[in-house]
């Protein structure tokens, strides 16, 4: 496994690569590596040749200053963690290789990025495509994989990738969760004892509302998550919404035939968690 920060010598040794027809997976991340990275590069590694990953954390993608002040870092531990899990380089770089001029392309991604995540964190989705469309043009993969943790993301990254032309598959992969059901998040550690203890509920609560769906309307059941989570004094939900899985329009009627994916942001305490799960019946 290569570490490399620059992207000249990166792209040297993956133009060698390209040049033999090896066949490129791509796993992009901002690092503090758990779990839910590795099953992405796990999965990239067993159908690709080559398996590069990312660890870039991305100013241009944060609402917020503080968090990004306070995103956990850990280089030396991913690197170390990286190792022996089919990941053949890693890409480091610093934010003046990645932003050697200050990036001021505005993506239009029609309504996509105006609901959940778009809506409660500005900028946020055209952020995430300045750098992964730059990582996509160092890379070039024919692979990059991507966890469903983050659906909007996902959503919006394959339509990125359709608007400028790119020959890259984009795929999902599921999401992991820990063992009392909490998705795995690099932010969960900044979680206190009790707020993570009560994490848990988020997904809890999801899993059970998908057993209600014969008892309530939708509306119905979007509120009754709503009220069950916030009902927990740690934890305070911004938004929850059962969308479709690709124009993640509001569902309003469980005959539609599309596939139904609910949603969830929940602050706890300063931090903010993001959940989801299917509804299809
Ligand atoms: P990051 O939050 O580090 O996530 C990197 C990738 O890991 C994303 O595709 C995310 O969906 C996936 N992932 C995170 N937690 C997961 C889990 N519990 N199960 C499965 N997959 C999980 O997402 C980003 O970084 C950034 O926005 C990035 C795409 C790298 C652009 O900066």
């Amino acid at each position: 496994m290569k570490v490399i920060e620059y992207k000249a010598e990166f792209q040297k040794e993956l133009q060698n690569l390209a040049n033999k027809n090896k066949k490129i997976g791509f796993v992009p991340t901002m690092g503090a590596l758990h779990k839910g990275h590795i099953s992405l590069i796990q999965k990239s590694s067993s159908e690709n040749d080559i398996t590069v990953v990312s660890i870039f954390v991305n100013p241009t993608q944060f609402n917020d200053k503080n968090d990004l002040k306070n995103y956990p870092r850990f280089i030396d531990k991913d690197i170390e963690l990286l190792k022996n899990k089919g990941c053949d380089f890693v890409f480091t770089p610093s934010v003046k290789e990645i932003y050697p001029e200050q990036d001021d392309r505005i993506f239009d991604f029609g309504d996509l990025d105006k609901v959940m995540e778009g809506k409660h964190r500005q900028g946020h989705f055209n952020g995430v495509a300045q750098v992964v469309s730059k990582l996509f043009d160092i890379v070039k993969p024919n692979i990059a994989y991507f966890g469903k943790k983050d659906f909007q993301q996902y959503v919006i990254i394959k339509k990125m990738v359709n608007m400028l032309n790119m020959p890259i598959q984009i795929k999902a992969c599921p999401i992991v969760r820990e063992n009392d059901g909490l998705a795995m998040s690099s932010r969960n550690i900044l979680l206190t004892a009790e707020q993570r203890k009560n994490a848990s509920f988020i997904s809890n609560t999801l899993f059970k509302a998908r057993n209600l769906t014969n008892q309530f309307s939708v509306k119905e059941l979007k509120d009754w998550v709503i009220n069950t989570i916030n009902a927990n004094p740690f934890l305070n939900v911004e938004y929850f919404d059962i969308v479709d899985d690709v124009e993640l329009k509001s569902i309003n009627d469980w005959q539609k035939k599309n596939n139904k994916v609910g949603c969830i942001a929940v602050k706890v305490g300063k931090n903010r968690l993001i959940d989801n799960v299917n509804f299809n019946l």
